[in-house]
C-alpha cells in the first residue's frame, strides 16, 4: 500500500534509483529481506517500537529510548542502520566506535518535540536565568534525550545529564542532589510529571518561553522557582485528553488506563500507570487473560499490542490517530536504499549520520553519566 508520507525529495538529498521508485512496498520488502540476509555479518539494524510492523519486523534489537542507547554501545557490527528518528541515530553515532557507520534511512524523519529546542535559545536562557540567580545557586541542566546532539553537549559542558522516559525520575532526584534548581528541556510533560512525582509542588515549577522575553518571566519568578521547564511537548502525546480518560471510566471502568510521561500533567495523573514504551508493553505482557488496556502512546505500539496479546483487550485511548508522523517516514523503499549502499559500500551515502566531533566529546560525556546512573 502506497502512503502519502514520502519525504520531501529535496531534503532527502538523493532520489532512489528508477526502479526503486516504481517498486511497491510489498516488492521492497522483499528485497529488504534478500539484502539483510545477504549483509547479515555486517550490518544491525535498530528499531524504536514506534515503528510500523513491516520495519520492525526486520529489526535485530528493538527498545525504548534507554535500551536502544544500551544497546548502540555494544553493537559489533560495521553498519548500524536506525530506524526511529534523528537524535536516536545521533545518540547511536556518539555511542558507536569510530570505524562504525550509522545510517537513518530518511534524514526528514525528525522529531517535532527536540525542534522545540534550538542550542542559541537554551543557551540565552541558561544565561538570563544564571544572571537573575547572579551564580548563587547551582542550577543543573537536564536534557531529555529527545534533542540534537549540540543540547546534549551542553548539559556534558554544564556539570548536567540526558535523561530518558524510564530513568527520568533517578537522574531528577541526582539533580537536586548537585544544585538546588532544575533547568529541564525540551518536554516540559515530562519534567513536570517527573518532579511532581518527586514532591516538588506546581507553584514552584515555571515555564520558561523562548518566544517571550526573559522566557516570559519576572526576575522574581525566576528566583522564587525550583523548577525551569521548557515550553516544549510532543504532539502526538498532547493529543490525549483528561476527557478520554473520563469516557473509559464512566463505560468500561474495568479498564486500565496507562499512559506515556509525554502526556500533559491532568493526563498522567488521572491515568493508572505510566511509563516509557518499554514499561508499558511490560506491564501489558505481564497481565492476566481477560484484561483490558486503554493506551496512551502511539498508535503504532498500540495496535502491535492488540494484535500481539489476543488473549487481552488493548486500545488506544484516543478515538484519533495518535500516529507519529516522522517516524512513519522510514518507509520500505528508503530502508532498501540505504541497504544497497551498504551493499556497494557507497561511502558518501547521504544517510550516514555523523555527529561533530568536538560536539561528540561533550555530548558523550552527559550520555555516560545517565547510562551509569541508570
Ligand atoms: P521511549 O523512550 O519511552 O521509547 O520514548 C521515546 C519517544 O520518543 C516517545 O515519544
Ligand atoms: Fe518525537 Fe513525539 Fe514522535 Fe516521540 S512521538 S519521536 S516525542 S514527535
Amino acid at each position: 500500500m502506497e502512503n502519502i508520507f514520502y519525504p520531501n525529495t529535496e531534503k532527502q538529498n538523493h532520489l532512489p534509483a528508477d526502479s526503486l521508485q516504481n517498486m511497491s512496498d510489498f516488492e521492497c520488502l522483499k528485497e529488504i529481506k534478500l539484502l539483510k540476509n545477504e549483509l547479515q555479518h555486517k550490518l544491525a539494524l535498530l528499531g524504536h517500537h514506534y515503528q510500523n510492523d513491516d520495519i520492525i519486523s526486520f529489526a535485530d534489537f528493538t527498545g525504548d529510548s534507554l535500551k536502544l542507547s544500551q544497546q548502540s554501545a555494544n553493537l559489533n557490527k560495521e553498519h548500524i542502520v536506525f530506524c526511529g528518528v534523528h537524535f536516536m541515530a545521533e545518540t547511536t553515532d556518539i555511542l558507536c566506535q569510530p570505524e562504525q557507520k550509522v545510517y537513518l534511512p530518511d534524514l526528514n524523519a525528525g522529531c517535532t518535540m527536540a525542534d522545540m529546542a534550538q542550542i542559541d535559545q537554551v543557551e540565552s536562557a541558561w544565561k538570563i536565568i544564571n544572571q537573575v540567580l547572579e551564580n548563587k545557586q547551582k542550577v543543573i541542566p537536564i536534557t531529555y534525550i529527545n534533542c540534537t546532539a549540540d543540547l546534549k553537549a551542553f548539559v556534558g559542558r554544564n556539570d548536567g545529564c540526558i535523561c530518558t522516559s524510564s530513568n527520568a525520575e533517578k537522574i531528577i532526584s541526582w539533580a537536586f542532589e548537585q544544585g538546588q534548581k532544575l533547568f529541564f528541556f525540551p518536554d516540559q510533560h515530562l519534567g513536570r510529571n517527573t518532579c511532581f512525582d518527586l514532591g516538588i509542588p506546581l507553584d514552584q515549577m515555571v515555564v520558561y518561553n523562548p518566544n517571550k522575553t526573559n522566557g516570559g518571566l519576572t526576575e522574581e519568578q525566576i528566583r522564587d522557582a525550583k523548577v525551569f521547564l521548557w515550553a516544549g511537548h510532543c504532539s502526538v502525546h498532547q493529543g490525549f485528553k483528561i476527557e478520554q480518560i473520563d469516557y473509559f471510566r464512566k463505560h468500561e471502568p474495568e479498564t486500565k488506563i496507562i499512559v506515556h510521561p509525554e502526556c500533559s500533567f491532568d493526563v498522567f495523573n488521572n491515568a493508572d500507570d505510566a511509563g516509557s514504551t518499554a514499561y508499558i508493553i511490560n506491564t501489558i505482557q505481564n497481565a492476566p487473560a481477560g484484561s483490558s488496556f486503554a493506551v496512551g502512546t502511539e498508535n503504532n505500539l498500540v495496535n502491535r499490542l492488540a494484535d500481539s496479546f489476543p488473549h487481552l483487550t488493548v486500545k488506544s485511548l484516543s478515538p484519533f490517530q495518535c500516529l507519529c508522523t516522522t517516524m512513519y517516514r522510514i518507509r520500505p523503499k528508503w530502508l532498501l536504499k540505504t541497504l544497497q549502499d551498504i551493499k556497494i559500500g557507497n561511502n558518501q551515502s547521504p544517510n550516514i549520520i555523523k555527529v561533530d566531533e568536538g560536539v561528540k566529546e561533550l555530548a558523550l560525556l552527559a550520555i555516560n553519566r545517565m547510562l551509569e546512573l541508570s
